[in-house]
């Protein structure tokens, strides 16, 4: 069949889906925009989702383009209405944007405006997966660090970059004091990863001369995340984890928006203030479409207690990933440079970390094969 024929097939089952609020299809209510078919039958589409859209509508779409006859893969991405001061109209062809100031037009009012990331970009990374919490200091960057550890232990090509812009910590947790290479002729220079412990890396901590101060950098969130994602050579992975920063705002909402995020995982310790913080940061992936692979518990133990975390997995339907004890090993091993699971494998909180690693990855098979299923999800 040709690319032609495909789109067109592809855009009249679009069509038969319907908004459950208003009634009319997807297609003419204009919620659809920049479909691309390639030559193996892969197409790439965006949806429009507005504040008060239902975020099913976008499974339902990839649902209804997945069942045409010759589309072999399927990409959404979901556009967020521009906020009001929107940057580039590259939104919406049909320039539907909210009502500037109302302050309910976007996801959150004054937040970066949503392009569609780009084709091409990290094309030959097969699964992104974000390590996010709501709270800070819950252990993101060493769930990641030995989420990609493990991941690479058992032989699969891993990256991690540190989102956390603020407070990289991931080269200590790694050991690593090198500065990346520039290679590249002028114009077209690439930064490459550093390599520690089978993982390739790349953190704003191995580029700063020295402690730039916090405030100057909020603003460059979204540009440095952009460049750590095209002008990093990651090369061929089969998974690259990203540390995030704490919170659920503009970082999360950058990362989402230039490349398509296969998965969160969300950390949290057991008490309430921070299972409370983890339930908004679900939120929020689930609005943009992202599916929530699981949740880890960590710190668990006397100090903060235990099974909260677990308790508001099973509340929102999502899979717990497994309990890290507190453990002063781990905190150890973290200053040292060497991942839990590399340096003390068989202890509980090794055992553990290497048990979330296992389950993310099938989760993230799991999801490329059945399109984001979010909140629904089955313990692994
Ligand atoms: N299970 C654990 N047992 C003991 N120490 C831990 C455990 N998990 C994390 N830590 C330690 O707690 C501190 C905070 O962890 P980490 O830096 O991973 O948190 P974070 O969520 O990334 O923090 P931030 O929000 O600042 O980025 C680190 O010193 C880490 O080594
Ligand atoms: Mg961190």
């Amino acid at each position: 069949m040709d690319q032609e024929t495909l789109k067109r097939n592809v855009m009249s089952a679009l069509a038969g889906v319907v908004h459950p609020h208003t009634g009319e299809d997807i297609v003419s209510a204009g919620h659809v925009h920049n479909l691309e078919v390639d030559a193996e039958g892969n197409i790439r589409f965006a949806v429009l989702l507005r504040p008060e859209d239902p975020g099913a509508l976008v499974r339902e779409a990839r649902s209804a383009a997945e069942a045409v006859e010759g589309v072999s893969g399927v990409k959404v991405n979901v556009q967020l209405p521009q906020a009001g001061k929107a940057g580039p109209s590259e939104v919406s062809p049909s320039g539907r944007g909210p009502a500037a100031g109302s302050g309910g037009g976007g996801l959150r009012p004054g937040s970066v405006p949503a392009p569609t990331p780009a084709p091409g970009l990290l094309s030959e990374v097969d699964h992104v997966v974000a390590v996010s919490s709501g709270k800070g200091g819950v252990g993101k960057s060493m769930v990641a660090t030995n989420l990609a550890t493990a991941l690479a232990r058992e032989g699969l090509r891993v990256g991690l970059l540190d989102a956390d812009i603020y407070g990289p910590n991931i080269p200590r947790m790694f050991g690593e004091t090198r500065r990346p290479q520039v290679t590249g002729e002028k114009g077209k220079e690439m930064i490459e990863p550093l390599e520690a412990h089978g993982v390739r890396l790349m953190s704003l901590g191995f580029l700063l001369e020295d402690e730039q101060p916090a405030i100057m950098r909020g603003p460059l969130i979204a540009g440095i995340l952009k460049q750590f994602l095209e002008q990093v050579n990651w090369g061929p992975l089969d998974v690259l984890v990203v540390d995030m920063p704490p919170g659920t705002g503009d970082a999360q909402l950058s990362l989402v928006q230039t490349i398509d995020v296969h998965g969160a995982v969300m950390v949290s310790t057991s008490q309430a203030v921070s299972t409370g913080d983890v339930r908004r940061g679900v939120k929020m992936f689930e609005r943009v479409n992202t599916p929530v692979l699981g949740v880890v518990e960590n710190m668990a133990g006397e100090i903060f207690g235990e099974g909260g975390a677990e308790t508001m997995a099973r509340e929102m339907g999502l899979p717990f990933l497994g309990r890290i004890p507190l453990d002063v090993a781990v905190r150890r091993a973290g200053d040292a440079g060497t991942p839990t699971v590399l340096s003390q494998p068989d202890s509980p909180a090794g055992l553990a970390l290497a048990q979330v690693a296992a389950r993310v990855f099938e989760g993230l098979r799991r999801e490329s094969v059945t399109g984001p299923a979010s909140g629904t999800g089955s313990p692994a």
